[in-house]
Protein backbone atom coordinates (compact mmCIF):
# COMPACT_ATOMS: atom_id res chain seq x y z
CA UNK A 1 0.00 0.00 0.00
CA UNK A 2 0.98 3.36 -0.82
CA UNK A 3 0.28 6.45 1.73
CA UNK A 4 -1.04 9.62 -0.25
CA UNK A 5 1.85 11.51 1.19
CA UNK A 6 4.52 8.98 -0.95
CA UNK A 7 2.51 9.39 -3.38
CA UNK A 8 2.41 13.13 -3.31
CA UNK A 9 5.90 12.95 -2.90
CA UNK A 10 6.89 10.57 -5.54
CA UNK A 11 4.96 13.11 -8.15
CA UNK A 12 7.39 16.00 -6.85
CA UNK A 13 9.96 13.24 -7.63
CA UNK A 14 8.87 12.76 -11.02
CA UNK A 15 8.17 16.76 -11.67
CA UNK A 16 11.69 18.00 -9.99
CA UNK A 17 12.98 15.12 -12.65
CA UNK A 18 11.54 16.37 -15.22
CA UNK A 19 11.59 20.12 -15.02
CA UNK A 20 15.50 19.25 -14.97
CA UNK A 21 15.78 17.50 -17.88
CA UNK A 22 14.56 20.47 -19.05
CA UNK A 23 17.06 22.73 -17.91
CA UNK A 24 15.06 24.83 -16.00
CA UNK A 25 11.29 24.74 -14.84
CA UNK A 26 11.04 28.52 -16.36
CA UNK A 27 11.54 27.37 -19.82
CA UNK A 28 8.50 27.86 -21.88
CA UNK A 29 9.00 25.48 -24.61
CA UNK A 30 10.56 22.67 -23.40
CA UNK A 31 13.10 20.93 -26.13
CA UNK A 32 10.48 17.93 -26.78
CA UNK A 33 8.15 20.17 -27.89
CA UNK A 34 10.08 22.24 -30.37
CA UNK A 35 9.71 21.31 -34.38
CA UNK A 36 12.99 21.04 -34.28
CA UNK A 37 15.85 19.84 -31.90
CA UNK A 38 19.27 21.14 -33.14
CA UNK A 39 21.97 18.78 -31.89
CA UNK A 40 25.98 19.59 -31.20
CA UNK A 41 28.29 18.78 -34.15
CA UNK A 42 28.41 16.49 -35.62
CA UNK A 43 25.14 15.19 -35.57
CA UNK A 44 22.84 17.10 -37.35
CA UNK A 45 19.06 17.58 -37.84
CA UNK A 46 17.73 18.34 -41.03
CA UNK A 47 14.61 20.64 -42.11
CA UNK A 48 13.01 20.36 -46.07
CA UNK A 49 10.77 21.74 -47.64
CA UNK A 50 9.16 21.90 -51.32
CA UNK A 51 6.01 24.32 -51.19
CA UNK A 52 5.15 28.10 -52.09
CA UNK A 53 4.32 30.56 -49.79
CA UNK A 54 1.80 31.41 -49.25
CA UNK A 55 0.25 29.14 -51.88
CA UNK A 56 1.41 25.79 -50.63
CA UNK A 57 1.62 24.33 -54.18
CA UNK A 58 5.52 22.95 -55.29
CA UNK A 59 8.67 24.32 -54.98
CA UNK A 60 11.72 22.78 -55.74
CA UNK A 61 12.92 21.02 -52.37
CA UNK A 62 15.19 22.74 -49.99
CA UNK A 63 16.77 21.21 -47.18
CA UNK A 64 18.70 22.77 -44.32
CA UNK A 65 21.47 20.84 -42.29
CA UNK A 66 21.95 22.09 -38.35
CA UNK A 67 24.26 21.60 -35.59
CA UNK A 68 25.81 23.68 -33.40
CA UNK A 69 29.28 24.10 -31.65
CA UNK A 70 30.22 26.18 -28.78
CA UNK A 71 30.78 29.12 -30.74
CA UNK A 72 28.63 29.04 -34.12
CA UNK A 73 25.37 27.30 -35.36
CA UNK A 74 26.35 25.74 -38.86
CA UNK A 75 23.91 25.39 -41.75
CA UNK A 76 23.99 23.23 -44.57
CA UNK A 77 21.54 24.50 -47.37
CA UNK A 78 20.86 22.64 -50.41
CA UNK A 79 18.69 23.87 -53.24
CA UNK A 80 17.70 20.64 -55.59
CA UNK A 81 15.86 20.91 -58.40
CA UNK A 82 18.01 23.91 -59.54
CA UNK A 83 17.89 25.12 -63.16
CA UNK A 84 18.96 28.65 -63.47
CA UNK A 85 21.58 29.25 -60.42
CA UNK A 86 20.38 32.82 -61.18
CA UNK A 87 22.26 35.81 -59.43
CA UNK A 88 23.79 39.46 -60.06
CA UNK A 89 27.11 38.63 -60.84
CA UNK A 90 27.96 42.73 -59.35
CA UNK A 91 26.54 42.19 -56.22
CA UNK A 92 28.73 41.38 -53.16
CA UNK A 93 28.13 41.34 -49.35
CA UNK A 94 25.27 42.44 -48.19
CA UNK A 95 23.49 43.59 -51.60
CA UNK A 96 20.28 43.02 -52.75
CA UNK A 97 20.80 39.40 -53.18
CA UNK A 98 17.16 38.33 -52.14
CA UNK A 99 15.90 40.03 -55.76
CA UNK A 100 17.46 37.46 -57.43
CA UNK A 101 18.16 33.46 -56.04
CA UNK A 102 18.98 32.22 -52.30
CA UNK A 103 18.54 30.44 -49.54
CA UNK A 104 17.58 32.08 -46.15
CA UNK A 105 17.34 31.49 -42.57
CA UNK A 106 15.91 34.26 -40.04
CA UNK A 107 17.15 33.63 -36.58
CA UNK A 108 16.19 34.42 -33.24
CA UNK A 109 16.93 33.33 -29.69
CA UNK A 110 13.93 33.44 -27.47
CA UNK A 111 10.55 31.71 -27.56
CA UNK A 112 8.64 34.99 -28.17
CA UNK A 113 7.00 35.75 -31.87
CA UNK A 114 10.20 38.38 -32.43
CA UNK A 115 10.30 42.27 -33.41
CA UNK A 116 13.63 41.89 -34.24
CA UNK A 117 15.74 38.81 -35.59
CA UNK A 118 18.86 38.01 -37.66
CA UNK A 119 18.50 37.29 -42.01
CA UNK A 120 20.83 35.32 -43.49
CA UNK A 121 20.86 34.83 -46.95
CA UNK A 122 23.35 32.58 -49.48
CA UNK A 123 23.31 33.44 -53.23
CA UNK A 124 25.02 30.42 -55.63
CA UNK A 125 27.66 33.11 -56.28
CA UNK A 126 28.59 32.87 -52.60
CA UNK A 127 27.57 35.96 -51.63
CA UNK A 128 25.80 36.69 -48.46
CA UNK A 129 23.48 39.04 -47.12
CA UNK A 130 23.45 39.55 -43.25
CA UNK A 131 21.27 41.87 -41.30
CA UNK A 132 19.90 42.45 -38.15
CA UNK A 133 15.97 43.17 -39.23
CA UNK A 134 14.37 45.96 -37.03
CA UNK A 135 10.02 44.88 -37.29
CA UNK A 136 8.37 45.83 -34.71
CA UNK A 137 4.80 45.07 -36.28
CA UNK A 138 5.74 41.66 -36.75
CA UNK A 139 3.87 41.38 -39.16
CA UNK A 140 5.37 44.27 -41.55
CA UNK A 141 2.24 45.96 -41.37
CA UNK A 142 2.01 48.97 -44.20
CA UNK A 143 3.66 51.98 -42.87
CA UNK A 144 5.26 50.69 -39.86
CA UNK A 145 8.51 50.92 -39.00
CA UNK A 146 10.96 47.98 -40.73
CA UNK A 147 14.68 48.67 -40.75
CA UNK A 148 17.67 46.91 -41.05
CA UNK A 149 21.04 46.67 -38.99
CA UNK A 150 23.73 45.69 -41.08
CA UNK A 151 26.76 43.32 -39.94
CA UNK A 152 29.51 45.28 -41.69
CA UNK A 153 32.16 43.12 -41.77
CA UNK A 154 30.87 39.49 -41.77
CA UNK A 155 34.03 37.36 -42.48
CA UNK A 156 36.05 39.37 -39.60
CA UNK A 157 33.67 38.87 -37.25
CA UNK A 158 33.95 34.96 -37.97
CA UNK A 159 31.35 33.99 -40.16
CA UNK A 160 32.06 31.65 -42.88
CA UNK A 161 30.75 30.41 -46.19
CA UNK A 162 31.66 27.98 -48.76
CA UNK A 163 29.13 27.67 -51.94
CA UNK A 164 29.26 24.19 -54.39
CA UNK A 165 27.06 24.54 -57.71
CA UNK A 166 26.57 21.02 -59.06
CA UNK A 167 24.78 22.14 -61.94
CA UNK A 168 24.73 18.65 -63.65
CA UNK A 169 22.40 17.26 -60.55
CA UNK A 170 20.66 21.06 -60.43
CA UNK A 171 22.14 21.16 -57.49
CA UNK A 172 23.48 23.96 -55.35
CA UNK A 173 25.18 23.77 -51.52
CA UNK A 174 25.91 26.36 -49.18
CA UNK A 175 27.73 25.51 -45.65
CA UNK A 176 27.50 28.98 -43.64
CA UNK A 177 28.88 29.26 -39.99
CA UNK A 178 27.06 32.44 -38.10
CA UNK A 179 28.94 32.97 -34.73
CA UNK A 180 26.74 32.79 -31.85
CA UNK A 181 28.21 35.69 -29.78
CA UNK A 182 25.90 37.41 -32.18
CA UNK A 183 23.00 36.29 -30.11
CA UNK A 184 24.69 35.73 -26.93
CA UNK A 185 24.67 32.52 -27.39
CA UNK A 186 27.30 31.08 -26.53
CA UNK A 187 27.31 27.36 -25.22
CA UNK A 188 23.65 27.02 -26.20
CA UNK A 189 22.70 23.40 -25.07
CA UNK A 190 19.37 23.84 -23.37
CA UNK A 191 18.54 27.21 -25.14
CA UNK A 192 15.06 27.70 -27.25
CA UNK A 193 14.77 29.69 -30.68
CA UNK A 194 12.38 30.68 -33.31
CA UNK A 195 13.57 30.44 -36.76
CA UNK A 196 12.29 30.24 -40.72
CA UNK A 197 13.76 28.66 -43.52
CA UNK A 198 13.53 30.60 -47.02
CA UNK A 199 14.15 30.36 -50.66
CA UNK A 200 13.66 32.37 -53.98
CA UNK A 201 13.52 30.72 -57.35
CA UNK A 202 13.82 32.82 -60.59
CA UNK A 203 15.49 32.79 -63.78
CA UNK A 204 16.12 35.08 -66.77
CA UNK A 205 12.63 34.56 -68.54
CA UNK A 206 11.00 34.66 -64.72
CA UNK A 207 13.17 37.69 -62.80
CA UNK A 208 12.06 39.99 -61.13
CA UNK A 209 8.82 37.64 -60.59
CA UNK A 210 9.96 34.62 -58.07
CA UNK A 211 8.34 32.18 -56.62
CA UNK A 212 8.76 31.96 -52.70
CA UNK A 213 9.69 28.60 -51.30
CA UNK A 214 9.58 28.32 -47.16
CA UNK A 215 9.42 26.05 -44.35
CA UNK A 216 6.96 27.42 -41.99
CA UNK A 217 3.73 29.24 -44.14
CA UNK A 218 3.45 32.59 -43.28
CA UNK A 219 0.37 32.80 -45.30
CA UNK A 220 1.16 35.81 -47.54
CA UNK A 221 3.92 36.93 -50.09
CA UNK A 222 5.84 37.80 -47.69
CA UNK A 223 8.74 36.79 -45.00
CA UNK A 224 8.51 38.66 -42.22
CA UNK A 225 5.61 37.40 -40.63
CA UNK A 226 7.27 36.07 -37.14
CA UNK A 227 4.20 34.49 -35.96
CA UNK A 228 4.73 32.22 -38.35
CA UNK A 229 8.49 31.14 -37.31
CA UNK A 230 8.76 27.39 -36.12
CA UNK A 231 10.28 26.36 -32.76
CA UNK A 232 13.56 24.86 -32.48
CA UNK A 233 15.09 23.74 -29.67
CA UNK A 234 19.30 23.30 -29.42
CA UNK A 235 19.59 19.93 -27.07
C1 LIG B 1 33.01 31.86 -50.51
O1 LIG B 1 33.22 33.04 -49.73
C2 LIG B 1 34.01 32.83 -48.58
C3 LIG B 1 34.08 34.15 -47.85
O2 LIG B 1 34.64 35.14 -48.64
C4 LIG B 1 35.38 32.25 -48.93
O3 LIG B 1 36.07 31.94 -47.75
C5 LIG B 1 35.20 31.01 -49.80
O4 LIG B 1 36.47 30.53 -50.20
C6 LIG B 1 34.37 31.40 -51.01
N1 LIG B 1 34.38 30.47 -52.10
C7 LIG B 1 33.74 29.31 -52.23
C8 LIG B 1 33.93 28.59 -53.49
O5 LIG B 1 33.02 28.85 -51.40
Amino acid sequence: MYSLTSIIALGATIFAAFANANGASDKPCPPTKADVQVPACPSTVTVRFDKTIPEQTACPLTTIGLCYTSTALNLVFTAYGETNFYFDPSQTTNGDIWAYEVMEAFIYKGTDNPQTYFEYEVSPNNVTYNSFVYNPSRVRTTGAPFDHAFISDPFGDGFKVTTALDKPNHKWVSTSSIPLALFNAENPKGTNWRMNFFRTVTGPTTYPNQQLCGWKNTGKASFHITPAFGTVAFI
